[in-house]
């Protein structure tokens, strides 16, 4: 088959369109799927410059999310059938015309949804229903803060919330990108290069839940911008890993700090990949079934573009998220 290899590490240029071995039957508990379009992340960014080597036992291939139809089912997988539309969250191997993934990893794709465009659900999906709804338990009436909100994340969450019935706070860094989240239900915009975003969240009380993008740069005035009992929940470190944390401040709010990542998760078990899937498939799944949780998608570029796709999102001028769109035969 066709997939993206790497010539190196290094810039959006070492990757190649090119011949690889095919992935083969699927094992017990595996689907093989026909990929249709991948979802760009950070994490392939970081991947293709030899800063975020896959964990044991995934694929070397760059590509954590992606669409298709079921190609193949291994022994005792009785969910799917080939010729199933899915998406899938993937430890590795999108960016490829075929993948192998476990069953539980994977998600049907409902009639009124475009099978490419669901490329963009899996991963913002899993993180953002784990992080804000499975370990923040955010609910009506509650007000969550989402950092970076115009980002593939960003625009998925603000629609989860909302229909949640929270309130939601976005920052961005323009005007466009903040017109986008309201668009998407946001009330609350704060452009962070002209605001500050505890003043702001002080007006409203503060937030239930934050969901921050920006970790160790963002760690004390997130804690600042909680409201008592309130839950930080960093799922990126764009501002650096390491900062000094002021207990006396956690402790007199009685917050929590959980940061957490979707890669590294057990496939199977607690806190698993497919135990967030089941979840987000149980309570969220009718809402992009019926149009209310909609896929945001910035671009979509052919696979043999994926220098381009990285380009764009290193670029930070993209609205929800970058997919990579593989040719089909
Ligand atoms: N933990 C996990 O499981 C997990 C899974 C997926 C993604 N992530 C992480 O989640 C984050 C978002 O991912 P994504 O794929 O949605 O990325 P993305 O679309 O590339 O968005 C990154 C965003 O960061 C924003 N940003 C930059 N500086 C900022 C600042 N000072 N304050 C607020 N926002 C700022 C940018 O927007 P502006 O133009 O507004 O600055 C941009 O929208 C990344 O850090 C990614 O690594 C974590």
């Amino acid at each position: 088959m066709d997939a993206i290899t790497l010539d190196g590490f290094g810039g959006p240029e070492v990757m190649r369109w090119s011949k690889v071995p095919d992935p083969g039957a699927p094992g017990p508990g595996e689907v093989l799927i026909e990929v249709a379009a991948a979802g760009v992340n950070r994490a392939d960014l970081l991947q293709r410059q030899g800063f975020y080597p896959p964990p044991p036992g995934a694929s070397e291939i760059l590509g954590l999310e992606c669409s298709g139809v079921i190609a193949e089912v291994g022994a005792g997988v009785r969910e799917w059938s080939p010729g199933d539309r899915v998406c899938a969250l993937l430890s590795g191997g999108g960016y490829a015309q075929r993948v192998l993934v476990p069953a539980g990893q994977v998600l049907p794709v409902p009639e009124n949804v475009d099978l490419v465009a669901a490329a963009a659900l899996p991963e913002v999906a899993a993180t953002v229903w784990s992080n804000v709804v499975m370990y923040a338990g955010l609910h009506a009436g509650q007000l969550l803060l989402v950092h970076g909100g115009g980002s593939g994340i960003g625009t998925h969450a603000v629609q989860v919330a909302v229909r949640r019935g929270a309130r939601v706070a976005v920052t961005a860094g323009s005007q466009y990108k903040l017109d986008r989240c309201a668009e998407l239900g946001a009330s609350i915009l704060i452009n962070y290069r002209e605001q500050d975003f505890v003043a702001v969240l002080g007006e409203f009380g503060g937030a239930d839940v934050v969901l921050d993008n920006m970790g160790a740069a963002y760690l004390d005035r997130n804690i600042e911008a909680l409201a008592p009992d309130g839950k930080l929940c960093v799922i990126g470190m764009q501002g650096g890993v390491r900062a000094d944390l002021n207990l006396g401040t956690l402790m007199a709010k009685r917050a929590t700090v959980h940061a957490a990542g979707l890669r590294a998760r057990p496939a199977t078990g607690r806190s698993s990949k497919a135990d967030i899937i089941a979840d987000l498939r149980r309570h969220l799944w009718e809402q992009v079934a019926d149009g209310h949780v909609v896929p945001v998608v910035h671009a979509e570029l052919p696979i043999t573009d994926a220098a381009e796709g990285h380009r764009l999102l290193d670029g930070a001028q993209t609205v929800g998220k970058v997919l990579l769109v593989v040719p089909q035969g």
